[in-house]
């Protein structure tokens, strides 16, 4: 029974873009000693063989809210816990940490590798001349896509997008922007499932992109390099 000042410590790992080998050190040492491991089950497939004797916790995004009350419960038993987030806990992971902050009186997070590093190097830029933007959120996206639109216009930032499966995908996006008018002829980059098996990049103009009818992975990021 949790009573109302009582500790609810909670730890919150980001685990790489999806190649094991890409959790850290200090994610493997945390997850290999919480007695409660939570997070998507993609997640937990990434982290799986770094647990040892902790309970796993898979939850979706209709039961989450249920898994980590779950999960607060057993913490205020006694026991460490921890939730496991893809890729870094700073970019496009908010809604995961407001969930697990809600119920924790004390969250300690451990940052992890992003998509985006390795998007930055996929595509040969440098994040100190880039702009980060993130369609992959419940909220209302009308006000990211004309920051896009002004970004791309203005040129003086490299872009990195995530487009939001499976409704804003890279095609329809490049439509948008034909729409809007931005040139057809610009270039973009797509890079699909970063470190996984079949990762691929695709390099060619906003017009190649819009007229595709290639199906994207939900794991899919946009670039659009500086002028
Ligand atoms: C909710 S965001 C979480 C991002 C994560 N926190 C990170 O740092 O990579 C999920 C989106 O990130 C992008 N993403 C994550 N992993 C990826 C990968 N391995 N390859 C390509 N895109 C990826 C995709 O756009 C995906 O829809």
């Amino acid at each position: 029974m949790s009573t109302a000042n009582q500790e609810i410590p909670m730890t919150i790992v980001g685990v790489g873009p999806g190649d094991p080998d890409m959790l850290t050190l200090k994610g493997q040492h945390t997850i290999a000693n919480a007695d409660l491991v939570v997070g998507f089950k993609t997640v937990l497939n990434v982290i799986e063989k770094w647990v040892s004797t902790g309970e796993l916790c898979p939850m979706s995004y209709r039961d989450q809210e249920d898994v980590l009350d779950y999960a607060r419960s057993e913490v205020a038993k006694g026991r460490s816990c921890v939730v496991c987030a893809w890729g870094d806990l700073n970019v496009s992971a908010k809604e995961l940490i407001d969930r697990v902050r809600r119920r924790a009186t004390t969250v300690t997070l451990v940052p992890g590798v992003s998509s985006i590093q390795f998007a930055c190097s996929r595509s040969g830029i440098y994040m100190e001349e880039s702009l980060f933007i993130t369609l992959h959120k419940r909220a209302d996206t009308g006000s990211d896509l004309e920051e896009l639109l002004h970004h791309l216009n203005e040129g003086l930032r490299n872009i990195i997008l995530l487009p939001r499966p499976f409704d804003l995908m890279p095609s329809l996006i490049a439509q948008n922007l034909i729409q809007a008018g931005v040139a057809p002829n610009r270039t973009i980059m797509v890079h699909q499932r970063l470190s996984l098996e079949g990762e691929q990049s695709w390099e060619g103009t906003l017009q190649d992109c819009a007229d595709s009818s290639e199906e994207y992975s939900d794991l899919s990021i946009m670039v659009f390099k500086k002028d």
